[in-house]
């Protein structure tokens, strides 16, 4: 929310007369007299370390290493409005929670700083620390002010959680020569292609991201029967997973998909103002996001009367070919791109055996000639997954797509198949069915671990899911 405009002047100050407001009653002297005093002192408690410190501080020294000499700017980011007063809630820019170690509960406008130094750099956070009880921000500043929002850390507290040295805010000044995140190219591809590869705390996040993001489906479809009785149950399937994410993480990682019937061949469809009939699917792609602002990505595709129809089954289950031939393509050492070309000749194969294309599995599956089955799939097969959804999103493509899988990245597979309502190239009885499988792995020296794989994928596991039989 935006500031009543009056933060810097002390409590004492006759007020000044606030345009802002045509709602609030000015302070009289009473309160200004007082509102200062009577307040115990804080607790001087100094905080553990976090966890993920050491973590962040490689990553810190590895960035340092790369940019010798420069002065680097990492930006967490500002507020962003809404509407009026109202403003989104904060998330940090992932560079800066990737190498502070600073998740949910970051200030807006902080800064990470290198400062460079004769064998190496300086790093400084400076953030905007609390205000003091003289301040009228203190009690009148409805954006910052702790009477409002509550109060912020202090900076010895920051710096003893996290191991960075930390500044006031206002000690920050921007130099003219500053790489600055989301300005400077090659330092926002550094911090991008610096994500490839999770470390250990990463890849612990990305397990409790995952668990919450199981529990939420577990939810969703425990909530079938009020979810098919509402007329815009797609809005009740967001709404479940957004109780679970916002509970026992900090929020959705990304706009719930819950696509309904035909709604699932629109790859991201997030009105979610449908309602969910039984005899049809539902494809649900949702992932919680916990508090070091890790997020999980999974897409599970449910019959929402609880059993597949031939032609369902038949789709989905040659989706999860699909899925399982590209899980079991992935292995240290083989490119990226060979998890989307694996899944992708299992789905032309199958679209020619059903006569669905113009031309053999062969032929559409020339690189400069074929691409039929690619109306049935537009999307691509896996994308880093991290921090971001699309992580490492600024990684130049010799990293990325035509990379090599290595331990420690973790990816989606996510193939699907989706005919829209209105496409006359495909039988009527495939029209308006849209599938899409998608599971969140990690690579290791032995090979890919679904991390997803406790959320029931078959389309028998899914059946007996929905009726009540997890399997265990
Ligand atoms: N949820 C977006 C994606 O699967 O990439
Ligand atoms: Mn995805
Ligand atoms: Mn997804």
């Amino acid at each position: 929310m935006n500031s009543s405009g009056d933060s810097g002047t002390t409590a004492t100050e006759p007020q000044q007369t606030d345009t802002s407001t045509n709602r609030r009653q000015n302070y009289g002297q009473g309160f200004l007299g007082t509102i200062s005093t009577g307040w115990a002192e804080r607790p001087a408690i100094l905080p553990e370390e976090r966890a993920q410190a050491p973590y962040a501080a490689r990553r810190r020294a590895a960035l340092s290493e790369a940019f010798p000499g420069q002065r680097l700017v990492v930006p967490a980011g500002s507020l962003k409005q809404r509407s009026n007063d109202t403003d989104y809630p904060f998330r940090a820019h992932s560079a800066f929670s990737h190498l502070t170690g600073w998740g949910a509960d970051s200030q807006p406008d902080a800064v990470l700083v290198f400062e460079p130094t004769d064998d190496g750099h300086d790093v400084t956070l400076y953030f905007r620390e609390r205000a003091d009880r003289t301040t009228a921000e203190f009690y009148s500043d409805a954006s910052i002010g702790e009477f409002w929002i509550g109060p912020r850390p202090d900076l010895d507290g920051v710096a003893g959680e996290l191991g960075i040295a930390t500044a006031h805010l206002d000690d920050f000044a921007a130099g003219d020569d500053d790489l600055v995140v989301g300005e400077d190219a090659d330092l926002t591809r550094v911090v991008s292609e610096m994500r490839l590869i999770k470390d250990d705390y990463e890849i612990a996040q990305m397990r409790l991201a995952v668990e919450v993001t199981a529990d939420g489906f577990d939810d969703i479809v425990a909530n079938l029967p009020r979810i098919i009785e509402h007329p815009r149950g797609e809005r009740v399937v967001e709404g479940v997973f957004h109780q679970r994410a916002r509970s026992d993480g900090n929020a959705v990682g990304y706009d719930t998909i819950a696509a309904s019937g035909p709604h699932a061949c629109y790859l991201h469809w997030t009105r979610n103002d449908g309602a969910v009939l039984p005899g049809d699917l539902i494809l649900i792609d949702a992932g919680a996001e916990v508090d070091s602002l890790y997020t999980a990505d999974i897409t599970r595709t449910l019959p929402v009367s609880g059993t597949f129809t031939d032609i369902q089954r038949r789709i989905y289950e040659t989706v999860r070919e699909a899925a399982d031939a590209a899980f079991a393509a992935a292995r240290p050492g083989v490119t990226f791109r060979t998890l989307h070309e694996t899944a992708l000749a299992v789905l032309a194969r199958r679209t020619a055996e059903w006569g669905l294309l113009p031309v053999t599995a062969e032929e559409a599956l020339d690189a400069d000639t074929g691409g039929h089955h690619r109306r049935y799939m537009v999307h691509g097969t896996s994308h880093h997954l991290g921090i971001d959804v699309h992580d490492c999103a600024q990684a130049r493509r010799e990293m990325y797509y035509d990379g090599i899988l290595q331990p420690g990245m973790v990816f989606t597979i996510e193939p699907g198949l989706y005919f829209q309502i209105d496409d006359t190239t495909v039988p009527e009885e495939y029209r308006g069915i849209g599938v899409r499988i998608e599971d969140d792995i990690l690579m290791t020296e032995d090979g890919p671990v679904n991390l997803s794989a406790g959320i029931p994928r078959t389309a028998d596991e899914v059946e007996a899911w929905i009726a009540g039989e997890k399997p265990a």
